[in-house]
């Protein structure tokens, strides 16, 4: 059957949602409190229009909120929509602390009903071919990973780069490794609002020995959108501002030591970029979500993916506030 849906938020970002929705499954509730959004609905004449996130909710007949409204109201409105029932699917990060996500998680839980967080880059075809080559041992052992997440602005006022830039990376890094961070380290530097980091530098240690770095910065020169896998056969890069090699594998390696002084001696072969399907990582990520809702997949693992990134995200906070 098909899901009915309503989002919630028709900003800049909410309408891309809307338009999958309208086209993947039944979308019957458009919300903004903003008046001057119901435009949107003009699209959508078979979506009802509201300004009140609990009118919406009292549709018995609704199956499935979009959150995507600003981030410090995503906790309070998935709460409020995973208590009257429905399926949510909350814009990153939905919480802005590890509690109130463990609480999130709790709740989705109990009612067995999908918490999915929207980390659209883990639906991207680019980072499925690393995770894919990663868990086939093309890489050999994985060593470390970075991001580099860097432009000349969009300089926020109210949201730090760690924040705004480093959920998408950081989500990227816990998917690929499948792992928790034990040790995070933040060190940055807020030049143009105070208290509103531009700069900063990451450092998490995961309990298996591997190691990553973000470098994630809205005053730099270079625009890049980059995650870089080492491993101890391949390295492997995703190049997000590339339009077709995206991904970039290179034969390069550490090989053996030397018999000279311990040096190791390293192997250099073929660079080669693979094909990678041109789908929509949006339409992706929207398709995973309603087939969550249809009762295929693995619910509890995706909100608990949702609140290690959270997790990790406080851990990094923390240490960059100096705490
Ligand atoms: N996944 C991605 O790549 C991606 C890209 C852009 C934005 N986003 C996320 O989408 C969210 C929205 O971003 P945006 O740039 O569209 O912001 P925006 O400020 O342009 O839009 C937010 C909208 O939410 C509305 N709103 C606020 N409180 C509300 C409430 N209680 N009920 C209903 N509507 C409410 C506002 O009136 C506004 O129209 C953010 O969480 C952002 O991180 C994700």
């Amino acid at each position: 059957m098909t899901a009915t849906v309503g989002v919630a938020g028709l900003g800049h970002w909410g309408p891309n949602l809307a338009r999958n929705f309208a086209e993947l499954a039944d979308l019957t509730w458009l919300c903004d409190t903003d008046l001057a959004k119901s435009e949107v609905g003009s699209r959508y004449p078979q979506a009802r229009w509201t300004d009140s996130f609990d009118e919406m909710l009292e549709d018995a007949e609704l199956d499935a909120v979009i959150v995507a409204t600003p981030v410090p109201t995503h906790f309070e409105l998935a709460r409020r929509a995973l208590a009257a029932g429905k399926h949510v699917l909350v814009e990153k990060p939905p919480a802005m602390r590890g509690r109130e996500m463990d609480e999130l998680v709790a709740l989705a839980d109990e009612r067995d009903l999908v918490l999915m967080p929207g980390h659209l880059l883990l639906y991207h075809p680019g980072v499925q071919m690393l995770k894919e080559m990663i868990g086939a041992g093309e890489l050999g052992d994985v060593l470390c990973i970075y991001g580099n997440r860097q432009n000349l602005g969009i300089i926020r006022s109210n949201e730090n780069a760690l924040w705004s830039l480093g959920v998408h990376d950081l989500s990227v890094i816990l998917y690929l490794l499948d792992e928790e961070p034990e040790q995070a380290v933040a060190l940055g530097r807020d030049f143009l609002t105070e208290g509103v980091e531009d700069v900063v530098f990451c450092y998490l240690r995961f309990p298996s020995g591997k190691i990553a770095h973000m470098h994630l910065s809205w005053l730099d020169p270079h625009k890049m959108r980059k995650i870089t896998v080492v491993g101890t056969e391949r390295m492997v890069v995703f190049d997000d501002m590339e339009l077709e090699r995206k991904v970039t594998v290179y034969e390069k390696a550490p090989w053996r030591p030397s018999d000279r002084y311990g040096e190791w001696q390293t192997r250099t072969g073929d660079i080669f970029s693979p094909r990678i399907a041109s789908d929509e990582p949006l339409k992706l990520e929207c398709s995973e979500f309603l087939r969550l809702v249809s009762g295929e997949g693995d619910r509890p693992k995706v909100a608990e993916d949702g609140a290690r990134v959270v997790r990790a995200l406080d851990l990094l906070t923390r240490s960059l506030n100096g705490s």
